[in-house]
C-alpha cells in the first residue's frame, strides 16, 4: 500500500511537472538566472532598465527594442497580440537581418529560456495579458508565373506600393515621413533582398502582412487580403529577388 502510494505520488509529481516541459521553446525560464544572462549578452543595446537605451544605442538605427510597452514586431500572433514564447525564441535564435541585432544561437535554448523570462519582467502587460493563439498558416501552393502576377494585382489593390514603392524597393511616396511607435524614423523596407529581417521562408512572409509589426507602420492586412491572396502576394515578392531561383518574374527578366 505504501509502495503504492510512493508510485502514486510520483506520478502525480511528473504530471505536474509535465507542462512547464510540454511548453516548447522559449517557455518555463527562471527569470533570476536571466538576468545574468541580459547583463552579459543584451545590456550594452536594450539598457539596464530594458528601455531600448544601452550605451550602443545612440550609434544604431534601427534603435534596439525598448520592452516596457510590450510591444513586439515578429509574431505569428494577430495584430495587437503579445509575441509567443517561441516567436521570441526564434528572433533571438536566429537575430534580425541587416539590422545590430545578432544571432544568439550559441548561447542556446536554456540561455534564451531565462533571457525571455527577464525581458518580461520590463513590461506589466505580461502579467495582465496572454499571447493569443498563433494565425494559420495554409500549406505553400505552388510557386507559378500566374501566381506572381496575381500577387502583383494584389499588391496593387492593397496599396503596398504608398510606402514600399512601384518597384518595392521601399521608397513609395510616404516612406520618408514614417515613424515608429517611440518616435524614430523607420523605411519602409527594401523588398527585392531576398531577405526579410525574421526569416527567410515563404511562410515568414505570409506571416508579415497577415500579422502586421506592432510598433511600426506596417498594417495586418487580415481583413482585406485572403489566403490564396496572401500566398500569391508572397510569391510576387520572391520574384523580385535576383536570389529567388527561378526563372520567373520581373527580377530575372531584368
Ligand atoms: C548590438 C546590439 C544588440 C544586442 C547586443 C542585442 N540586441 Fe536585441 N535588438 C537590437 C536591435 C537593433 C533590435 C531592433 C531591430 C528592429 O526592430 O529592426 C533588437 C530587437 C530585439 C527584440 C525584439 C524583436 C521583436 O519582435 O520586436 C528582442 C526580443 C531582442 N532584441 C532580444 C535580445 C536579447 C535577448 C539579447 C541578448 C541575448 C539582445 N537582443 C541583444 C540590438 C541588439
Ligand atoms: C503605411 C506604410 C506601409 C504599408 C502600406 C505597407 N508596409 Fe510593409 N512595411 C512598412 C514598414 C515601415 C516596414 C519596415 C518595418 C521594420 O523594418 O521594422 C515594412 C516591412 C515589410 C516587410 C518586411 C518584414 C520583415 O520582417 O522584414 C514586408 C514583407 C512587407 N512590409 C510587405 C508589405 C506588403 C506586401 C504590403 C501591402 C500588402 C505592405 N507591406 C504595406 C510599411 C508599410
Amino acid at each position: 500500500m505504501k509502495r503504492l502510494s510512493i508510485v502514486a505520488s510520483a506520478f502525480v509529481a511528473l504530471a505536474l511537472a509535465a507542462p512547464a516541459r510540454a511548453q516548447g521553446p522559449g517557455s518555463g525560464g527562471d527569470p533570476v538566472k536571466g538576468k545574468v544572462v541580459y547583463e552579459r549578452y543584451c545590456l550594452s543595446c536594450h539598457g539596464e532598465l530594458g528601455n531600448g537605451a544601452g550605451e550602443f544605442a545612440e550609434w544604431i538605427t534601427t534603435k534596439p527594442r525598448d520592452y516596457r510597452q510590450g510591444t513586439f514586431k515578429w509574431r505569428s500572433t494577430p495584430s495587437g497580440s503579445l509575441p509567443t514564447d517561441a516567436d521570441l525564441d526564434k528572433t533571438i535564435r536566429d537575430g534580425i537581418y541587416g539590422t545590430f541585432m545578432p544571432t544568439w544561437y550559441a548561447i542556446g535554448e536554456h540561455n534564451r529560456r531565462d533571457v525571455i523570462a527577464y525581458i518580461k519582467t520590463f513590461s506589466a502587460r505580461w502579467k495582465t495579458d496572454k499571447p493569443q493563439p498563433s494565425i494559420v498558416i495554409p500549406a505553400e501552393p505552388p510557386y507559378s508565373d500566374a501566381s506572381v502576377k496575381r500577387g502583383r494585382a494584389v499588391y496593387e489593390k492593397s496599396n503596398c506600393a504608398q510606402c514600399h514603392g512601384q518597384d518595392a524597393l521601399g521608397d513609395g511616396p510616404s516612406a520618408h515621413e514614417l515613424k515608429d511607435d517611440w518616435g524614430n524614423p523607420i523605411v519602409p523596407y527594401d523588398l527585392t533582398q531576398g531577405h526579410i529581417k525574421c526569416g527567410d521562408t515563404g511562410s515568414d512572409i505570409y506571416r508579415v502582412f497577415i500579422t502586421g509589426l506592432n510598433g511600426t507602420p506596417m498594417p495586418s492586412f487580415t481583413d482585406s487580403i485572403s489566403p490564396e491572396e496572401a500566398w500569391d502576394l508572397v510569391h510576387y515578392i520572391q520574384s523580385l529577388s535576383a536570389l529567388y531561383p527561378k526563372n520567373y518574374g520581373p527580377a530575372a527578366a531584368k
